[in-house]
């Protein structure tokens, strides 16, 4: 079987010379289709590949018109907001993630991003400490457990809100559960989002919630910049100029924030929270092992689509 790695964000040489050994140890062909520029790249090269392992390249129907072939896609990291899953479920190609695979690459970024925010970025002035700070936890998975973990070694007070893990779990790992998203914001210094992007959470944080929150807080996003209700963070930052917004990826409205909020923001060009060779190694061997195994025995684990 031809097995495509077509990733507009290479991964590290180490981890693609690892898949490559998994691909290969299993009798199946490696191609790779790395910093590709254009659609049309992707179309050509997905051609006559019997499986897909992608990053956040967006496999769209017109993609899958082109992979004839394909049987699977394995999107190489937590969120499958880039695959049209319904468009896989017509097509007969079978959808999965490789969750947790990357998580602590996207947690060690949030701290990174903090800790350079919390000294003004290096230029002399004096900052601040994380020490007994509070930080808030908006969706306990993953990614929202690591953040917890590094919080805690940083002293920090931790808190989390997630509708669908229990307050006793919570509680049992020594973070205070909370009840509601505003509980979490209202008591929070600090809030780093970890929900995934769908038609519930699209556009869900916005003035409503940030509004609640304490002086000199500061929202860290290294989810989706989808889930930002853009208008109402910049209508909140308007209002309070204590605010800061750090951002793995610009927001689409990132040319305001450069002409009115200097010093109160941090945007990644590129999405760069999964970028580390050990995240790179984790998420992409495991997308190539669940792509042999799927078919040496047919499993099934981590498909995403119906
Ligand atoms: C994920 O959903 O796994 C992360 O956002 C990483 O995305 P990336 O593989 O495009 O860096």
């Amino acid at each position: 079987m031809k097995v495509l790695v077509a990733t507009d964000k290479a991964f590290a040489p180490v981890a693609v010379a690892k898949i490559r050994d998994v691909t290969e140890s299993e009798g199946h062909e490696l191609v790779l289709l790395e910093n590709y520029k254009s659609v049309s790249e992707l179309l050509a090269a997905v051609a006559d590949a019997d499986a897909l392992i992608v990053r956040s390249d967006l496999v769209t129907a017109e993609v899958l018109d082109s992979a004839r072939k394909l049987k699977i896609v394995v999107r190489a990291g937590a969120g499958y907001d880039n695959l049209d899953l319904v468009a896989c479920t017509a097509r007969k190609v079978i959808a999965m993630n490789t969750p947790g695979q990357n998580s602590n690459a996207v947690a060690e970024l949030a701290f990174e991003m903090m800790l350079y925010q919390a000294r003004n970025g290096f230029a002399g002035k004096s900052g601040s400490e994380l020490r007994g700070k509070s930080i808030g936890i908006h969706a306990y998975g993953n990614v929202g457990r690591y953040v917890a973990e590094i919080a805690k070694g940083f002293g920090m007070k931790v808190f989390a809100y997630d509708p669908f893990v229990s307050e006793a779990e919570i509680r049992n790992n020594g973070i205070t559960p909370c009840l509601s998203a505003e509980e979490l914001y209202s008591s929070c210094q600090y809030v780093s989002l970890h929900i995934p992007a769908n038609d519930k959470t699209k556009k869900s944080i916005g003035y409503d919630l940030l509004k609640l929150m304490p002086e000199n807080a500061v929202l860290i996003n290294t989810a989706r910049k989808e889930v930002i209700n853009e208008e109402g963070l910049l209508k909140i930052f308007e209002d309070r100029h204590d605010l800061a917004y750090l951002s793995d990826v610009e927001p689409d409205c990132k040319a305001l924030f450069e002409e009115k909020y200097k010093g109160r923001y941090i945007f990644t060009a590129k999405k760069m929270g999964a970028q580390t060779e050990e995240a790179n190694i984790n998420a992409g061997v495991a997308a190539a092992r669940q792509i042999a195994d799927y078919f040496k025995t047919g499993n099934e684990k981590f498909k995403v689509n119906n």
